[in-house]
């Protein structure tokens, strides 16, 4: 396993996997460390689903329909027009660092759309992990806590010599998901989690997303 300060810096979110799927047990492993992690009053919020095969095919399918159909039922809303100032340029940045790399002309509007379905289809990822919540209050708090979740999970992914990616995008498609699952409408789809092996050889995996120095974040009182 690797040591706390190599995972944190090779953590990274891949676009391309490979299809070896990982064991039953591996799986179980990353999911013991993820259920470490902190929330609020010991809660515990997080409702874990773990597509594969089939239901991953299923999944793909209903996911690339709602899009040809122009359909998304989130259930929190998502809209890069939030963004403003230095995080709409970073969102920008990091689109445009994205498109580079695959090759993509930013108008080229039919190539990043079809660079966009791939999150449908996992990346070409074995495995996808839902991350649901119940709704309290305004959910703010428990979206944080599901955001521990997901990094202890992404962080052992990485740790233990796999790779996983973070996707909000498939909670666009919460309706279909929890119907394919059979998933209670009580829950609420944060976001998922694609994950197996990262393709070393992928050009979509030579992205690496900089930093803004910790002067940028971080205040100190004395
Ligand atoms: C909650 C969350 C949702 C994300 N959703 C997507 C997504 O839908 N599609 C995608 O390609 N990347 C998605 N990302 C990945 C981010 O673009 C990525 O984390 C960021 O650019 C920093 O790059 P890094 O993870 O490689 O360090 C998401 C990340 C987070 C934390």
């Amino acid at each position: 396993m690797l040591s706390f300060e190599d995972t944190v810096r090779l953590r990274h979110s891949p676009r391309a996997f490979l299809s070896t799927p990982l064991t039953d047990e591996q799986i179980h492993e990353v999911l013991q460390d993820a259920q470490l992690a902190p929330s609020n009053c010991n809660t515990q919020p997080w409702h874990v689903h773990i597509a594969s095969g089939d239901t991953k095919r299923a999944l793909t399918e209903a996911m690339l329909r709602n899009d040809e159909l122009g359909q998304v039922t989130p259930d929190f809303s998502f809209d890069y027009a939030d963004f403003y100032g230095d995080y709409f340029a970073r969102s920008q940045e990091q689109a445009k660092q994205y498109y580079d790399v695959l090759g993509i002309a930013r108008e080229d509007k039919d190539s990043r759309h079809q660079a966009l379905l791939r999150n449908y289809a996992f990346f070409g990822a074995p495995h996808v992990a839902f991350l649901f919540m119940p709704s309290f209050g305004d959910n703010v708090r428990v979206a944080g806590d599901i955001g521990m979740y997901g990094q202890n999970f992404l962080l052992s992914l990485t740790a233990r010599g796999y790779a996983g990616i973070p996707q909000t995008l498939l909670g666009f498609h919460a309706d279909s998901v929890r119907e394919i699952l059979g998933v209670s409408d009580q829950y609420r789809l944060l976001f998922g989690i694609s994950f197996g092996y990262e393709d070393p050889d992928a050009r979509a995996n030579q992205l690496r997303m900089d930093r803004i120095p910790l002067e940028q974040s971080v205040v100190f009182h004395k």
